[in-house]
């Protein structure tokens, strides 16, 4: 039987994205970013989002089919995803693959987000290993997971108390006067920079704090402790050392990121770790928690940076895993659901 060949449409944010995946392997992966229309606000304007993907997702669509060399007729299935996002966003991607799937008559099978995060690997690498420990880093969710089964078997060991760390990132760049989305630039400015400089705290990590959240994150006390920083040195008249303090900064979140993940596979007794997310495509954080695993003889399996920020191929990938495992396709009455957990 030849594997199916499935549509992935994602809109949950400010990415409209559309993967054509054929079993586990990726045709296609077309991205249109509506950020250059939010930088100037200094973070996703739900409204102006929503628009923008009403005007990119033909054009997405038609270009993806075009690069995987296929007739959108052919699909076998369409994944799209339902949740957790911001609600007019969602609901463009939603109702043109409800239209899709009704015209083309193929099933539509509703996906979480979240999980398209933690599956995307297996485009870049196979099968995930089972079970297996994800960090999953975003711009609205940081948490850690315990996954055995991909499309029915994944529990929240930990989360954010406060910020997600794409957040944090998000908001340090805008303390540093630096443009949204901030990930991608700190990343950038810290390479030049002395991660040791400043020692900024590790949220959650103090002894009190371990024995209720082991596993949970904070990172508004870290994001504060900056921003203290450089008001100090502005009050004093000393200039702003940005790469040091991207460097110091970013260095605190990958710590306490990277630490927490490997006493939970630890723990846990897995051997796998999964990352996933956008903040998933920052450099430190792939070779710190390289490293770390490394060290305790735990494999960790990270997509290449592209497929780590939002795109419709993990939605899709989902949607594959779906039809493998045998599970029933939505309903049409299928709808949106901003909060929708892992
Ligand atoms: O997963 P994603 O594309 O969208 C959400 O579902 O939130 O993640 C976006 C977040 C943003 O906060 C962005 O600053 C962060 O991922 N990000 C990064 C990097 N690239 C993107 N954070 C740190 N380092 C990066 N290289
Ligand atoms: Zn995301």
């Amino acid at each position: 039987m030849t594997e199916p060949l499935v549509l992935g449409i994602e809109s949950s944010c400010d990415e409209t994205g559309v993967g054509i995946v054929r079993g586990r392997t990726l045709l296609a992966n077309e991205v249109a970013s509506s950020v250059d229309l939010h930088v100037r606000f200094g973070g996703v304007v739900p409204e102006v989002a929503s628009r923008a993907h009403l005007s990119a997702i033909v054009p997405a669509l038609e270009r993806a089919a075009a690069t995987a060399d296929i007739d959108l007729a052919d699909v076998d299935a369409i994944a799209v995803t339902a949740g957790p996002g911001l609600m007019g966003a969602l609901v463009v991607g939603i109702a043109s693959a409800k239209a899709l799937s009704a015209y083309l008559n193929k099933p539509l099978y509703g996906v979480n987000h979240l999980v398209g995060h933690v599956a995307v690997d297996l485009l870049d690498h196979g099968e995930l290993p089972m079970p297996a420990v994800a960090l999953l880093v975003s711009g609205g969710h940081t948490s850690l997971l315990h996954v055995t089964d991909i499309t029915s078997g994944i529990t929240e060991l930990g989360s954010t108390i406060d910020d997600a760390a794409g957040e944090a990132y998000d908001k340090v760049a805008r303390i540093l006067g630096l443009p949204y989305p901030g990930g991608p630039v700190i990343d950038k400015a810290a390479a030049a920079g002395d991660p040791t400089a400043i020692r900024f705290p590790r949220g959650l990590t103090a002894r009190h704090d371990m024995e209720r959240h082991r596993f949970d994150f904070s990172f508004s006390g870290l994001k504060t402790a900056v921003a203290r920083w450089v008001e100090q040195r502005r009050l004093d008249g000393l200039d702003v050392p940005l790469a040091d303090v991207a460097a110091s900064f970013q260095e605190a979140v990958c710590d306490v990121l990277t630490a927490k993940t490997v006493d939970a596979a630890t723990e846990l007794g897995v051997s796998t770790i999964l990352l996933g997310g956008g903040v998933a495509a920052n450099s430190r954080l792939r070779t710190l928690l390289e490293e770390r695993a490394a060290a305790v003889g735990i494999e960790l399996r990270r997509p290449r940076p592209a497929l780590c920020t939002d795109n419709g191929a993990m939605i899709a990938a989902v949607g594959s895993e779906a039809i493998r495992a045998g599970l029933a396709p939505s309903s049409l009455d299928l709808s949106a659901d901003s909060g929708l957990p892992v």
